[in-house]
């Protein structure tokens, strides 16, 4: 999120265009907390996880008092238009305001989830998939070593794209999504199976959307007798130094997000997609996104 914010305030401070940093999200809208960004307050931040400009999820704003603040907010600056940088919760919550007070907003997707409808990839998403292969990496070598059984929680609450390219680029064994139904005998039987073929070692990636991973060890050693342990990663996938995709990813759609708005789009997600930036309205955005979960699917239990 810092590289894109880095890439609004300079893109925009080189149009001529001065910039307000919001604090806190939707909050910082309705308690008027906000400061100005110059080209020098956003250096030093491309290479820090998180925000500079702080975050959080904001009830307030869900009702037609906190909304009313917020505009009051913009009016009162004289603000014209306004970038959102966050995933699906952030962008239904523009769209409503659109809808209600027509105030111009772009939307940059950012989210580890890669649950955003119409965008192929959301700003943190490679960063996130990137440190929790270094842990499966790490846990692979427990794994073969006292040849054990694991389950590894990833983050995704309703979505398994973590959690599939997780176990496709970790050579794991099995995964368990929020969108396949838990299928937890037949991973007993393949564990057996393999067991006597002379398998010693497996990593079960789980989605936190779809179980807890230790509950679903608990299981498999009793199903299996065999020894499991439970590893939830946690956090630790939501922060961290960017990667290199995921830089490159938030200061084009920085640079899109403000050349969108001011080119006078309202109302959109900004996406890269196919070597071009392209709009995607929030209606369509804040749609249930739906990968195509089988095929990939297939092909970790092929490689396997
Ligand atoms: O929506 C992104 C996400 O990272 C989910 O995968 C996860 O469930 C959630 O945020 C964690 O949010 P919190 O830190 O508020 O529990």
């Amino acid at each position: 999120m810092n590289a894109a914010i880095r890439a609004v305030v300079r893109c925009a401070v080189n149009k001529k265009v001065e910039v307000l940093g919001v604090f806190r999200g939707w909050r910082g809208l309705i308690n008027d907390d906000m400061k100005e960004l110059g080209h020098r307050s956003v250096s030093g931040i491309i290479n820090q996880g998180g925000t500079i400009l702080k975050t959080g999820r904001c009830r307030q704003f869900h009702t037609e008092a906190g909304q009313a603040r917020a505009y009051a907010t913009l009016k009162r600056h004289a603000i014209d238009g306004m970038i959102v940088i966050g995933g699906n919760g952030s962008f239904a919550a523009a769209h409503r305001f659109y809808k209600k007070y027509k105030f111009p907003c772009i939307g940059i997707p950012a989210s580890i989830d890669n649950d955003i409808n119409g965008i192929n990839l959301t700003i943190g998403s490679d960063t996130a998939i990137n440190t929790a292969l270094g842990a499966i990496d790490n846990i692979r070598d427990t794994a073969t070593s006292m040849e054990r059984i694991f389950v590894v929680e990833v983050m995704g609450r309703d979505c398994g794209y973590i959690a599939l390219a997780v176990a496709l680029g970790g050579g794991c064994e099995d995964v368990i999504i929020p969108e396949r139904k838990l299928a937890l005998r037949a991973i007993c039987r393949d564990v057996l199976k393999g067991y006597k073929s002379g398998k010693m070692s497996w990593i079960i990636v789980v989605a936190e959307g779809a179980g807890r991973a230790v509950d679903i060890a608990k299981k498999i050693t009793q199903c299996t007798h065999l020894e499991t342990r439970a590893v939830v990663l946690g956090h630790v996938q939501r922060g961290g130094r960017p990667t290199a995709f995921s830089r490159d990813l938030a200061l084009k759609l920085g640079q899109a997000a403000v050349e969108k708005l001011l080119k006078g789009e309202k109302d959109k997600a900004v996406a890269f997609h196919q070597d071009k930036f392209i709009s995607v309205d929030f209606a369509v955005a804040i749609k249930r996104k739906r990968i195509n979960v089988d095929q990939w699917y297939k092909l970790i239990k092929i490689l396997t």
